[in-house]
Parts: structure tokens; C-alpha cells; sequence
């Protein structure tokens, strides 16, 4: 019986939508020494795009930014070895951007 609860634990675990809040979270430990991730946060460094900027950039749709997430190009942005679902989160949030 317990086995069967944590099995279906994990699957919904696995297929759980997108969600906002982990994604802000991820931001906030990954993300936001460089970017400014959040309205109202003071560090970030000033040559590097802001999520709200990032959310508004039409070429970087959902298949841009995930593709970009998985294998950064940018000699200036470190390649974070994030996981699918991890990226899916953080897309989740920059598309929650407040512009
Ligand atoms: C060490 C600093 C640094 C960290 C940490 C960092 N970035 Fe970046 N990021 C950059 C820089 C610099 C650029 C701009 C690169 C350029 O335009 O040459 C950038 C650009 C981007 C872009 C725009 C790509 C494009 O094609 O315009 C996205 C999206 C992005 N970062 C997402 C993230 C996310 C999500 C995280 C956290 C998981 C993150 N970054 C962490 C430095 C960083």
C-alpha cells in the first residue's frame, strides 16, 4: 500500500505542470546574481537583460528559451546544467513577468 501511494507520489511529481513559484525560487538561488529576476531587486549587473526584458523580447518564445536554458551560448553566461523540469519552472516565471 505505501509503495503504491509513493509511486504515485512520484509520477505526479513528474508530470506536474510548470510552476511559477519553484521557478522564482530557482531564480533566486541561480539566476539572480547576474539578472535581476525579481521587480525591486537591487543587485544584478547592468549589461545583462532583466527577466521583465527577457519576457518581453518577442524571439525568445517558450522553444527559444528552452533551448537557450538547456545549452547557453553566451561566452558570458554559465551553462547551469539545469534539468527540463527546472527550466520548465523558470519559464513558468519569466513568463509571469510583471513588465
Ligand atoms: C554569471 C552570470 C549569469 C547567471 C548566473 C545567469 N545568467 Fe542569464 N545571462 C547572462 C548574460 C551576461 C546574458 C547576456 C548574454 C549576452 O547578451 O551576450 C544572459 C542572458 C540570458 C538570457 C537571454 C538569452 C538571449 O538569447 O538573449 C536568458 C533567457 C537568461 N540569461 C536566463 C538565465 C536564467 C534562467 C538563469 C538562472 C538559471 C541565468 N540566466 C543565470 C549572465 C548570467
Amino acid at each position: 500500500m505505501k509503495v503504491a501511494v509513493a509511486l504515485l507520489l512520484l509520477q505526479s511529481e513528474q508530470t506536474v505542470a510548470a510552476d511559477v513559484a519553484r521557478g522564482r525560487a530557482i531564480a533566486a538561488r541561480w539566476c539572480n546574481e547576474c539578472h535581476v529576476v525579481a521587480p525591486g531587486q537591487e543587485r544584478g549587473s547592468d549589461s545583462v537583460p532583466t527577466f521583465s526584458e527577457i519576457k518581453k523580447t518577442e524571439q525568445l518564445d517558450e522553444a527559444r528559451l528552452s533551448a537557450f536554458l538547456s545549452a547557453p551560448q553566451h561566452s558570458r553566461m554559465p551553462d547551469l546544467s539545469l534539468t527540463r523540469f527546472e527550466i520548465a519552472d523558470l519559464i513558468a516565471y519569466i513568463k509571469a513577468q510583471q513588465p
